[in-house]
């Protein structure tokens, strides 16, 4: 079986509808041949990401959809495609910069960056797109507060990374851009430090192993946080509800897992036994999130929307293991925080087209809409 992407007409929320009723493991056929495995239920999941015979090493992983393994072990703090004790070490400093205390002092950050954005959509007027004009600069502010860019060079950040997500922009260039400018801004840090995150690295780490994580940064917590954003008011306009309680955020996490094309990923280093099924030594396992959230077995009518589930937060959304999302705090601050601002600020605020044509992304690595069309104020 090649990994199903298509989703039903007219039911954008659910998952293809080739990967619903699998058993817990089955045979998948990567991009370059390769046999491997798909797994599709929240035990099998947790029994390979919780498992340290099974690898994130990327030049070990097969992709599920489109290209070839890589060709060589992770650059120097590319942490995300190491195994411990490797990725232990950078994990730990990570998590000490990622504290209580941060998370707080970025929290009226995120409310100004949200309200500033909803002013400017007021005033210019509707209709708007809701992607450009504030799913996406959100994140990528919040990204710069974190990491201590300064004011004057938020705008090219901003251009820079919304390339970075834009069909047929310029992705590559504006990585090479972006890497040049971390590399920078590492250099500035270590002279004249803040009290940002990478000013906080500075006397652990090499400036090349400090340039990477603050891209891995950027990459791991831009495009998510933005596509959920925006597919999650898609969603929350769909089901006519724009109430955020405390659960809500979960549940949207748990319901759109928007990280839909086989990943996360795993290698196994020898042969494991999951959900009855051998994996061999070499073959990769992939996790199709969308129905692993959507798991009977875990969950009660999973396939209903409910803002106020109690335990949405068992879903895998973030992850599992040693993995397991460094960002899952901010991302909720984020979405919890840009959905109120906007329901609160826009009353009104509903699609400008039928819902039918927003276009999709079915093949990006990312699930979310390509632009989201809306208009605000009284009716008619
Ligand atoms: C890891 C999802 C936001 C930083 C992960 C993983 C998932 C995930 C599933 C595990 C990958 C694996 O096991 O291979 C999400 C979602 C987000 C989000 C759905 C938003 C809705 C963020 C944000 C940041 C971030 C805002 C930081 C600014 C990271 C990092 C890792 C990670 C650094 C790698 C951790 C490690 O390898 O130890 N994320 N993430 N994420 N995420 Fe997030």
């Amino acid at each position: 079986m090649r990994l199903p992407i298509d989703r039903t007409p007219g039911c954008p929320f659910d998952p293809p509808a080739g990967l619903r009723d699998l058993p817990p493991m089955s045979r998948l056929e990567f991009a370059d041949g390769h046999l491997g495995w798909l797994a599709t239920t929240s035990a099998a999941a947790r029994a390979v990401l919780g498992d340290q015979r099974f690898s994130a090493r990327r030049e070990l992983k097969h992709l599920p959809l489109h290209g070839m393994p890589a060709d060589g072990p992770a650059a120097p703090g590319s942490f995300v495609s190491m195994d411990p004790p490797d990725h232990t070490r950078y994990r730990r400093l990570l998590t000490g910069q990622f504290t209580l205390r941060r998370m707080r002092l970025l929290e009226p950050r995120i409310e100004r960056i949200a309200a500033d954005h909803l002013d400017a959509m007021a005033q210019a007027g509707p209709p708007a797109d809701l992607v450009t004009a504030y799913a996406l600069p959100i994140p990528s502010l919040v990204i710069c507060e974190l990491l201590g860019v300064p004011y004057e060079d938020h705008d090219f950040f901003q251009e820079r990374t919304g390339q970075l997500v834009t069909p047929d922009g310029d992705g590559a260039g504006a990585m090479k851009d972006l890497t040049a400018y971390m590399g920078d801004l590492v250099a500035r840090k270590r002279k004249e430090p803040g009290d940002d995150l990478i000013s906080g690295l500075t006397g652990e780490l090499t400036d090349e192993e400090l340039t990477n994580i603050a891209v891995i940064l950027l990459v791991a917590g831009h495009e998510t946080t933005a596509n959920m954003l925006a597919l999650g008011v898609f969603a929350l306009l769909e089901h006519g509800t724009t109430h955020i309680g405390e659960e809500a955020v979960d549940e949207l996490l748990r319901w759109l897992s928007i990280l839909h094309l086989g990943a996360p990923s795993r290698a196994a280093l020898e042969d494991v036994e999951v959900a009855g099924e051998l994996v061999r030594k070499g073959e990769t396992v992939a996790l199709s999130l969308p129905v692993i959230n959507r798991d009977q077995a875990v969950f009660d009518d999973p396939d209903a929307l409910r803002l106020d589930r109690q335990d949405a937060r068992r879903h895998l959304a973030f992850g599992y293991g040693v993995h397991q999302c460094l960002g899952q705090q901010l991302a909720r601050a984020e979405l919890r925080i840009g959905l109120r601002a906007l329901f609160e600020r826009l009353p009104g605020l509903r699609l400008a087209v039928p819902a039918t044509e927003v276009p999709m992304k079915e093949d990006a690595s990312v699930y979310g809409v390509r632009c989201l069309p809306v208009t605000w104020g009284a009716i008619g």
